[in-house]
């Protein structure tokens, strides 16, 4: 075990972010000292892993520990599949004192949340965020949530963990393409909060998603540093919390254009390099400013163009997007990096200018 980072998240359930290498055995020390049964949901390709915590679990303590395989990405947010964990908990007298954790991706760590904040009205959750993506933002500021035939998130609950524990050991074995498309949600950090995220890039874009050097894990720790300061002050997303907006809008219909078939980051880079050619077009941001998106994307070799012709679809995705208050479109934009505003109900002939810099 290294030595460990620790992120406070204010609110009125106050939580710990550990972060080091090799630190599982930390989630023992996370669990209620009253659970007498632990409920691990986890995906198949982390069964070993997943094995592994249950050892450590059951040998810091007298316990219970119960493993759920559920499937991996979304095909694990899905009522049957909460439905199953519900069984599980169910079958084994799982009581309100007792816990769960999330040990995956941010999909599982969204299920394995709802299906804490659901049994017997909320028991106690401990997030074990497994990619950059889930340690970053799916497993941070309490989200959770299943999807239905109509949509994403549509069900869910915001349920807060009572520990997140990032071992950033687990990331070694993905692969530099799953990290890369992860990063797209630290680059964000670094354009709306943290720019020394940008410089460590610059300054060596392979060490900055390489899991075992020193750049990789300062850009985690400010990602969640932003992400933990943004929801310690907005849980329930009535103001601050929509920067974390900031390249989504676009970026979340291009999902819709793939039917979910892309990396979220891919989707949300090309989004960004949108957002900030919005900005600029908006008399917001500078030149240099919006030129440094599409080098820093670039560096990452993250998408930065998407088809000309998919932006009357486009367009309409974003209207119906549930972010949209009204029927006016609200985008995060910059007036400079890290400084994120919201630009209401742009005219469509900017939101069109702005979509031409980015199109095939
Ligand atoms: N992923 C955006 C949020 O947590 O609000």
């Amino acid at each position: 075990m290294t030595e460990t980072t620790v992120i406070s998240v204010a609110g009125d359930q106050p939580y710990d972010i550990t972060i080091g290498r090799d630190i599982l055995g930390v989630v023992a020390d996370a669990l209620p000292p009253a659970a007498r049964k632990v409920l691990v949901v986890h995906p198949p390709t982390l069964s070993a892993p997943a094995a592994q915590l249950r050892e450590l679990l059951l040998a810091s303590g007298e316990r219970q520990v119960l493993l759920a395989e559920v499937p991996d990405a979304e095909q694990g947010k899905r009522v049957e599949v909460a439905a199953f964990c519900w069984q599980v908990m169910g079958q084994a007298d799982f009581t309100r004192t007792d816990v769960v954790v999330g040990f995956g991706g941010g999909a599982v760590t969204d299920l394995a949340g709802f299906v804490a904040a659901t049994w017997l009205r909320g028991v106690a959750l401990v997030q074990v965020p497994t990619t950059v993506l889930g340690m970053v933002d799916a497993a941070v500021g309490g989200k959770t949530g299943i999807n239905t035939a109509e949509g994403k998130n549509l069900v869910g609950a915001f349920w807060p963990p009572r520990a997140v524990i990032c071992d950033l050991a687990l990331l070694d074995t993905l692969s530099r393409n799953e990290r890369v498309a992860g990063f797209a949600e630290v680059v964000k950090a670094g354009f709306i909060w943290y720019p020394e995220i940008l410089d460590l890039i610059e300054a060596d874009p392979e060490a900055a998603v390489d899991p075992q050097s020193p750049a990789f894990r300062r850009c985690i720790e400010l990602a969640i540093e932003m992400k933990a300061r943004v929801v310690g002050e907005d849980l329930r997303e009535a103001g601050l919390r929509e920067v974390l907006n900031y390249g989504h809008t676009l970026g979340h219909a291009i999902e819709h254009a793939e039917r979910y078939q892309w990396r979220h980051g891919a989707a949300i880079s090309i989004g960004m390099l949108f957002a900030a050619e919005l900005s600029r077009l908006a008399g917001r941001l500078s030149d240099d400013a919006a030129a440094r998106h599409r080098h820093i994307l670039e560096l990452l070799g993250l998408p930065t163009a998407y088809r000309g012709g998919a932006w009357k679809q486009l367009l309409a995705t974003m209207q119906r997007d549930k972010k949209t208050r009204g029927s006016m479109l609200r985008f995060i934009v910059l007036d400079d990096i890290a400084k994120p505003t919201v630009l209401q109900a742009p005219d469509e002939s900017l939101l069109f200018a702005a979509y031409q810099e980015v199109a095939e």
